[in-house]
């Protein structure tokens, strides 16, 4: 792997002089991508301290191959696109369903037990055991999502892709992720944490601990919490005006599975997942 980095990092200091079409070049960026196709590489992860890990040069490659690949017609039945990436394969092999309109680009990762509804995966991504990806849920390039989580229909995770050294956004092993909700820049949903319908978190947006009032942080929910959209009183010279926040309304106890959020195993332990 270290070898593999190197070869990689060494294209990316070259990239404004790389030859495309060189075999060598294409092979290296290609291993690459088959690494975090199939989860043996990850562009970011929780270190042992909590803290966020990036691995900057799996973000290179992916960048390096928007450079090396050129654009192709692509023909589905009556459908036609025009791309540079293609789309992942060999789903039965990986334990992965994918009900039909489900899309996820090779480079981006499915552990076995995933389930995609109509929705969309980009590349980079990593999506951890068991986790369901509801109906029209995006999950935008590099975002790491952890094991046993639920991505309701219709929500928005973003992707990081530059800079390079940016942390992608970080959803936690076993969190439930409301309809419609905005996740992007970055932001972080600490472990088993429930996080309202339509709630939108970025790394603007206040944090806040609705028993003492205090704004814990911009875009990070803690683990083992309860959070909903909500507001904050801001003044400007026009009047006090509501701007978003995401407030934490109660605490879980660590491996307690909120009320609502079970309701997502029930219909899992009886086959009916949606
Ligand atoms: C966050 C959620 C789990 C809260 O459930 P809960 O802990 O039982 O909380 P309650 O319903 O008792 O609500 C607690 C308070 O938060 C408010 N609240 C609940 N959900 C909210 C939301 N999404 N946004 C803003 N406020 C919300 C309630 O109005 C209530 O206020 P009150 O105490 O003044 O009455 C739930 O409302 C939710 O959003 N579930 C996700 C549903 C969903 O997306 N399903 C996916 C289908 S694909």
């Amino acid at each position: 792997m270290s070898d593999l980095q190197s070869r990689i990092e060494g294209l990316w200091a070259e990239r404004d002089t790389i030859d495309i079409d060189d075999a060598d070049v294409i092979a290296t960026v290609h291993e690459a991508i088959d690494r975090l196709d199939t989860g043996t590489a990850r562009v970011a992860e929780v270190g042992a301290d909590g803290g966020v890990v990036v691995h900057q040069w799996c973000k290179y490659a992916v960048l390096l191959l928007f450079k090396i690949s050129k654009m192709a017609t692509v023909e589905n039945g009556p459908f036609e696109y025009a791309d540079k990436i293609p789309l992942k394969h060999d789903y039965m092999a990986r334990g992965v369903r994918v009900v039909p309109g489900a899309q996820a680009r090779w480079g981006s990762y499915q552990a076995p037990g995933v389930v995609m509804m109509p929705s969309y995966i980009n590349i980079g991504a990593h999506v951890d055991e068991n986790t369901m990806v509801d109906t029209w849920a995006t999950v935008g390039s590099c975002a790491q999502i952890g094991r046993n989580v639920h991505l309701s229909g219709g929500v928005g995770i973003g992707g990081v892709l530059e800079p390079a050294q940016a942390a992608p956004v970080i959803i936690e092993d076993e969190c439930y992720i409301g309809s419609r909700c905005i996740v992007a820049e970055g932001a972080r949903v600490g472990e088993g944490t429930v996080l309202g319908a339509g709630a939108i978190l970025t790394r603007s947006i206040p944090v806040i601990d609705v028993e003492t009032g205090d704004e814990i942080s911009r875009g990070e929910i803690p683990s083992w919490c309860v959070a909903v959209a909500g507001t904050r009183p801001r003044t400007f010279t026009g009047g006090e005006f509501g701007l978003p926040a995401v407030l934490v309304i109660k605490r879980l106890t660590e491996g307690e599975r909120h009320d609502k959020s079970a309701l997502n195993d029930i219909l899992r332990d009886h086959g009916a997942a949606t």
